[in-house]
């Protein structure tokens, strides 16, 4: 993988091929890991994520013609479109919109609409983007660039809207635009990300702490698992957790999971199919264990909170039904070679796990991860440390 600077020089080299623009302000936005909290954010739960050091970067040109062109390191053919043109193409037809394409210029249709600003009034614009936040390994390579097209045009466009509705602004480009049913937990990870800290959010008032994690202090370290499986969440599964999500609050006639207690579940059991009992239980424990993980960090310290990140792997394995075999042999192959926890992180069905290891065991972990990998005859895994890092914003 490379630096960031490498990654920031890659982003405006390409805008001068693209764009002829030499030496072009750069912004920037982080993926994300979750430490806890999964699939609790649509249920306006609680999550626990934090921004990783892996970044999408974007160089940022402005013209004189109304256009709004995107290029990027993945992807050989520009996309160019008039500004004014936006509305029409989202969201009815995205489709037409190469996919990668339909995350930035989705950021600008939704970035417009949230402001309401009409898009004769801003100037055109040539954006180039790299990025080394690996794609499809449930780090939220999409947060990034949505991030990242966020805080340049806002500045660009002299749009003055907060992080938080930024944030909004990325989700609606996931929903809309690109068409997947997500929730904010990224966009809010992604932009206020803080260096050894994680953000405790609240999903329903949007209400976030940014809360110290102290894991070099504690000589511990998390290690991403990524299994190579990958995964998209505007198809399939996601959408169907989610469908069952809203059954059951439904049948219990409250607004979201978030408001149903572990006593409530007994009730939701003559209501609904045991599938979807299993599906809300996940989601009620699983918000638990986000409070649970938030107290046990500030009165234990991190070495603290291995048991819970496990009963979340557990809850998300058999009651949610996400993982995948690649996942579950990493967890249990970390956890038997010593991590203090371990689970699945992000939406499942393929991406990447966690493990939260005491730095001198690292090596050990990583190896019997791989060893694992190896017997069972999945393609070697690529597994690398992340730490807490700071969140979107113009680079220096
Ligand atoms: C994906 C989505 C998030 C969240 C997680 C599961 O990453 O983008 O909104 O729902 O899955 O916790």
């Amino acid at each position: 993988m490379t630096t960031p600077i490498d990654t920031a020089t890659a982003a405006r080299t390409l805008l001068t091929e693209v764009a002829g623009a030499v030496d072009a302000p750069t912004w920037s936005a982080p993926g994300r890991v979750n430490l806890i909290g999964e699939h609790t954010d649509y249920n306006d739960g609680f999550v626990f994520p934090f921004a990783i050091e892996y970044r999408t970067h974007v160089a940022l040109a402005t013209r004189g013609d109304g256009m709004i062109r995107v290029a990027s390191t993945f992807d050989e053919t520009p996309v160019e479109v008039a500004l004014s043109e936006l509305d029409d193409l989202f969201p009815a037809r995205r489709d037409e919109v190469t996919e990668w394409a339909r995350y930035p210029l989705g950021v600008a249709w939704a970035l417009l609409q949230a402001a309401g600003v009409d898009a004769s009034t801003v100037t055109g614009v040539d954006l180039a983007f790299a990025s080394d936040v690996p794609v499809g390994a449930g780090l939220s390579s999409s947060a990034a660039i949505e991030g990242a097209t966020a805080t340049a045009l806002a500045e660009t466009w002299g749009i003055d809207l907060d992080r938080v509705e930024l944030a909004k602004v990325g989700r609606r480009a996931e929903n809309d635009a690109v068409g997947a049913p997500t929730g904010i937990m990224d966009q809010m990870a992604s932009m206020l990300g803080r260096a050894d800290a994680a953000t405790f959010l609240d999903c329903r008032s949007l209400d976030a702490q940014v809360i110290d994690l102290g894991f070099a202090a504690a000589g511990l370290e998390l290690l991403v698992m990524d299994t190579g499986v990958k995964h998209s969440h505007a198809t399939g599964g996601y959408g169907e957790r989610r469908a069952a999500c809203e059954r059951a609050a439904a049948a219990l006639g409250v607004p979201a999971l978030r408001d149903v207690s572990t006593e409530d579940l007994e009730r939701l059991e003559s209501l609904v199919d045991e599938v979807t009992l299993r599906r809300a239980r996940h989601v009620v424990t699983e918000n638990q264990r986000v409070l649970d993980t938030v107290r046990t960090l500030r009165e234990a310290g991190p070495a603290a909170i291995g048991d819970v990140l496990v009963a979340s792997h557990v809850s998300m394995r058999d009651d949610f039904e996400i993982s995948v075999p690649e996942l579950d042999t990493a967890v249990d192959a970390a956890l038997a070679a010593g991590a203090v926890g371990a689970r699945m992180t992000g939406g499942g069905f393929g991406g990447a796990a966690i493990a939260l290891v005491s730095s001198d065991s690292a090596e050990k972990v990583t190896d019997a991860v791989a060893s694992a990998f190896s017997d069972a005859g999945f393609a070697a895994p690529n597994i690398f440390t992340v730490t807490p890092s700071p969140g979107a914003g113009r680079d220096a």
